[in-house]
């Protein structure tokens, strides 16, 4: 890890003894390891020591110095205010090699000392982007770009598959990693599956690898072009036919064994469709935002919905669990269903 810092350049055989002034005056910045240039060394010393350095009649240079320690958080150099350092966010998202990360209010004028200091300390990250949550039906994510390179399309690894994204046109999250590969637990070579909200195909594409045959649906066309793309990136191609569609439409001309309804916040209102696609037996994989305390009735609801549309249900799994907001959560509910 290096930063740029004030130092003092001396010739050698006096460097011993410039060091030691500085160590009296308290001017040495003992964080940064000196460098050698030639017959010189430069001395790293505090940006507040500066003028005195220049009254010693010493040459004060700016260079790029290695921290003597390994930084572990970008916490440990980012330049915020000390009474604002509680509010730095602890953790963030990596999409390949770009991190996302959402800024509290009260550090919003720092956001871009934010993204220098995650570029600086990591060295698989190369762009930082802002967060500001997802929007629209799409649910792609609205960002403001604050370090390193300019460009949001990357290649996302989960479990040895490859995704390629552009985290600025589909969504993506890589914290359901496990429920795409969960998906594969259930999966068995032949069957087929209908995901119904594809996104960049990380459900379909798990599912493929296992030897299934993939329909899969998403009305933004940029996460059927990033399905395919990866498709091929992962030698599944054979297996999947996807549309730019809505869902609802695909789903009176296909017959599935396994139904994935990733759309949180609207997977129920669409259950009549994936239960049109379900042969006499089935598993629907649907993924809800919930409160913790609500989860288990809410499973109930939809079992006894499912029970009245002429199916016989079993909850099989709640999975998931991911935190989304105070009390609620992100689940998976994986319940066989066959027909009455
Ligand atoms: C939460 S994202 C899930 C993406 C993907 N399954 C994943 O896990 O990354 C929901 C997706 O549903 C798509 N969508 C919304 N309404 C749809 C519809 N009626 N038919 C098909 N796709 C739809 C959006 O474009 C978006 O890509």
């Amino acid at each position: 890890m290096r930063t740029i810092s004030p130092g003092v350049l001396v010739k050698k055989e006096v460097a011993e003894s410039v060091k030691r002034k500085l160590i009296e005056a308290n001017a040495l910045n003992s964080e940064l390891r000196p460098k050698a240039v030639n017959d010189y060394v430069i001395f790293p010393i505090k940006e507040e020591s500066v003028e005195f350095a220049k009254r010693m009649g010493l040459k004060v240079v700016y260079e790029e110095l290695e921290y003597r320690h390994k930084v572990k958080t970008y916490k440990e150099i980012v330049e915020v205010p000390d009474h604002l350092r509680k509010y730095l966010p602890t953790s963030y998202d990596q999409v390949g090699d770009i991190v996302l990360i959402k800024i509290p209010n009260e550090l919003r004028e720092y956001a871009r000392n934010i993204g220098e200091a995650i570029l600086k300390t990591y060295k698989s990250v190369k762009s930082v982007y802002w967060d500001l949550g997802v929007k629209g039906l799409y649910r792609v994510h609205k960002l403001i770009h604050l370090a390193g390179e300019r460009r949001t399309e990357t290649i996302h690894r989960e479990y040895g598959m490859r995704f390629k994204v552009d985290i600025s046109k589909v969504y993506v999250s890589p914290r359901l990693a496990e429920e795409h590969k969960k998906l594969s637990e259930y999966v068995s070579e032949g069957d087929v599956v209908f995901d119904m909200f594809s996104g960049y195909g990380p459900f379909s594409i798990f599912a493929a690898r296992k030897g299934a045959f993939v329909y899969a649906t998403d009305i933004n066309p940029y996460a059927i072009h990033y399905l395919y793309e990866s498709a091929r990136l992962n030698k599944v191609q054979d297996n999947v036919l996807a549309f730019v569609s809505d869902c609802r439409k695909i789903s009176q001309s296909l017959k599935a064994d396994h139904v994935v309804m990733n759309f949180p916040h609207h997977s129920i209102d669409f259950l009549e469709h994936a239960l049109k696609t379900i042969r006499d037996r089935g598993i629907i994989h649907m993924y809800v935002i919930e409160r913790d305390n609500a989860i288990k009735s809410t499973s109930e609801n939809i079992i006894r919905k499912i029970s009245s549309a002429g199916f016989k249900a079993r909850l099989l799994e709640i999975s998931c669990g991911k935190p989304y907001a105070p009390y609620q959560s992100y689940y998976g509910l994986h319940i066989e269903v066959s027909r009455c």
